[in-house]
Order: C-alpha cells, then structure tokens, then sequence
C-alpha cells in the first residue's frame, strides 16, 4: 500500500475542503473525526474515492491511534481536529484542553512513534490575544484572550519542541475568521440559524462594529498548499489573510439580511465585544505570505458576499429536505 496522508478534522468545514484537493492531487489520504461537530456530508465525494478511507475516532484519547496504524503508513499529518466553537470553550475551557491540546499532543506522540515528520497545523488569530498593533508573525509577547486561543497557542509550542527533536517539517498556518460552503459554525451560519428559527427579527450578538478580516474556504484551502509546497524552513510560520483589514459585523449582518430576508429587522444586543473572548477588532499582516508569492484574490466584502449566498443555498437545500 503506498504511503498516505492523515488529515485530522476531516469531517470539519475546512478538513472536508483539504481532502478533497489532496484527492485532486493523486494523494491516497486517511481522514479521522470523531464526528463530535462535522458530518460526513461534507465528504460525500471523497467518499467515493478509492484513495480515500474514514476513520471515525475520538483523538483525545491516545488508544484511538492504534486504528489509524492499521491505515497506513503516513508521511503526512494535517491535523485540523479541535473544539471550533469559541463560546463552549470559554464556557468550560476542558473542552479545548481536550479536543484543542490533547488531540494535537496526542498527534505529535503518535507521528513520533510512527516516524512521520510533516505536519501541518491549522492555528489561528486567536494566539494574539487583543493587540492593538499590526498582526506580523513574530510580534510578542503572545497573551491569547480566550481558551482555545490559549490551547492553539500551546499546540505551536508543541510543535516546536517537536521541530527541534523529531519533526523534518512543520507549517503552523494562522488562519482569520474562515467562510464558504459546508461551514459548520461561524458568524453567517449562525445569523443565518438564528433567522430560520426566528424570522421576525436578527438577533446579532455586540454592537455591530466588530471588524475583522474574512477569508473564502476555496482561497484559504489554496494558500495553505502554496505554504507546504513553497515554503521548506523546519519551521515554518504564517498568517493566511486577505489584503485589507476586514469588514464590521453589521455589513455581514446587512448582507445576510439582503439575502435571505429582506425587510427584516436586525437587533444588537450592544457592547463591543460580541462575547467573553472574542477579540472585537484584528489587523492581519500577509505580508510575509506576499513575499511568498501568494495574495488573496477577493476583498473580505467579496468573501463575505459569496459565503453568504453559498451558505444560504446550502441552508435552503436542508429545508427541503
Ligand atoms: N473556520 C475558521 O474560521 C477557523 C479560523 C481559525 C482556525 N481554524 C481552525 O481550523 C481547523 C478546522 O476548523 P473548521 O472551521 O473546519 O471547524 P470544524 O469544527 O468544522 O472542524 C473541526 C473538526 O474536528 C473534529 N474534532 C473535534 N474534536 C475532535 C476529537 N477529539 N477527535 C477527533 N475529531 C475531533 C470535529 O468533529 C470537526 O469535524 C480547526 O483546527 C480550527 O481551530 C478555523
């Protein structure tokens, strides 16, 4: 059997867009979920694929990995699994110490016992914490404001400590707020739930003037494949944005309104911050990505407009059904 590509978080949002590319690009890949937030909707065509094989295990629990050695062998790891879901995790932060930290520890055992030395890790902005400057990658010191923040930030600390024993390569992948199809969480999908379980009126959490970048699935799924494939420190470190600084929440409000229900009226439950840990305002620097040779073709605006339309038709087909 030839050697494949583990990608953790497989039945997530952005794990079910990965696998799907590395399918394109002739790898066999093992996807793993325990199926806690992402289904195998998602991956209805990888399923069919005779490269493709799932594997449903819960990676918080380091006996889950003796299934996926039966899979192999790896050269690979893309390790997307962790608790999406800011608000439960600030609720009870064991919930990102668990399917955040644990899982990418337990990764890290696992590639070190089995010899697999490339790993790519989805971070995100929320390792910077509430910084009041630009976003460069190595700006500091790093005080994440929420737990799975914290527990992402954690997860790079590891991984560097895994670089400096037993790893040839890592690409630690900070991510923006990410949109577009098959999105399981998130600020549209949310807006959008809340609308079909209420339509008289949208509920939106703050004061509408939080304002960050927003980046589409297809764009980010691509820049993380021009990082891997371009970029080859041991260590490799990256923001993936768009150019500009990003949209405010009431425009994302305004154009899910203007999509899906025109006339109805939005309510802001005020206060700057939408919740415990949320991070009101983010300037990203891509600038190091630039330098690479990858930008961003669409504006936030745009990314959010597409998004909106794509998850609106996703959410009309589910009715229906
Ligand atoms: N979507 C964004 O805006 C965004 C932004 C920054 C970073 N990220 C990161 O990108 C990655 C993918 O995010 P996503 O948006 O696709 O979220 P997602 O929730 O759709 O995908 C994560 C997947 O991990 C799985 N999972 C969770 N705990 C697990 C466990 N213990 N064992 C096995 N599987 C487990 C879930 O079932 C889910 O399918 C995550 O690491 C996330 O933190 C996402």
């Amino acid at each position: 059997v030839s050697s494949a590509i583990l990608v953790t978080g497989a039945a997530g949002f952005i794990g079910s867009h990965v696998i799907d590319v590395l399918l394109q690009r002739g790898e066999r890949v093992v996807g793993v979920d325990n199926l806690s937030r992402g289904t195998l909707e998602g991956l209805s065509t990888a399923c069919n694929h005779e490269r493709f094989r799932f594997v449903q295990a819960d990676l918080s629990e380091r006996s889950s990995f003796q299934v996926l050695e039966s899979s192999g062998p790896y050269h690979e790891v893309w390790h997307l699994a962790a608790n999406s879901d800011i608000l439960a995790g600030t609720k009870d932060p064991s919930v990102d110490h668990r399917d955040t930290f644990l899982t990418t520890f337990n990764t890290l055992l696992f590639m070190r016992q089995t010899g697999v030395r490339n790993l790519v890790f989805a971070s995100t902005s929320a390792v910077y914490g509430n910084m009041d400057k630009l976003l460069t990658e190595d700006i500091g010191p790093l005080f994440p404001i929420s737990s799975y923040g914290a527990m992402k930030l954690a997860s790079e600390a590891s991984i560097s400590a895994a670089v400096e024993s037993f790893l040839e390569h890592a690409w630690i992948l900070r991510f923006p707020n990410v949109i577009g199809p098959r999105a399981t969480h998130g600020i549209i999908y949310d807006l959008l739930g809340k609308l079909a379980a209420r339509p008289a009126a949208m509920e939106v959490l703050g004061d509408g003037k939080q304002q960050k970048p927003y980046l589409h699935v297809a764009e980010l799924v691509e820049a993380m494949f021009f990082i891997r494939d371009k970029s080859n420190a041991a260590l490799n470190y990256y923001n993936i944005g768009p150019a500009d600084t990003g949209v405010t929440v009431r425009s994302i409000a305004e154009a899910v309104i203007r999509c899906a229900a025109p006339d109805v009226p939005i309510h802001y439950t005020g206060g700057a911050k939408g919740w415990t840990g949320d991070v009101p305002k983010f300037a990203y620097s891509v600038e190091k990505l630039r330098s690479l040779g990858w930008s961003a073709k669409l504006s936030s605006a745009q990314a959010v407009e597409r998004a909106v339309a794509e998850i609106h038709a996703e959410f009309t087909a589910s009715c229906k059904s």
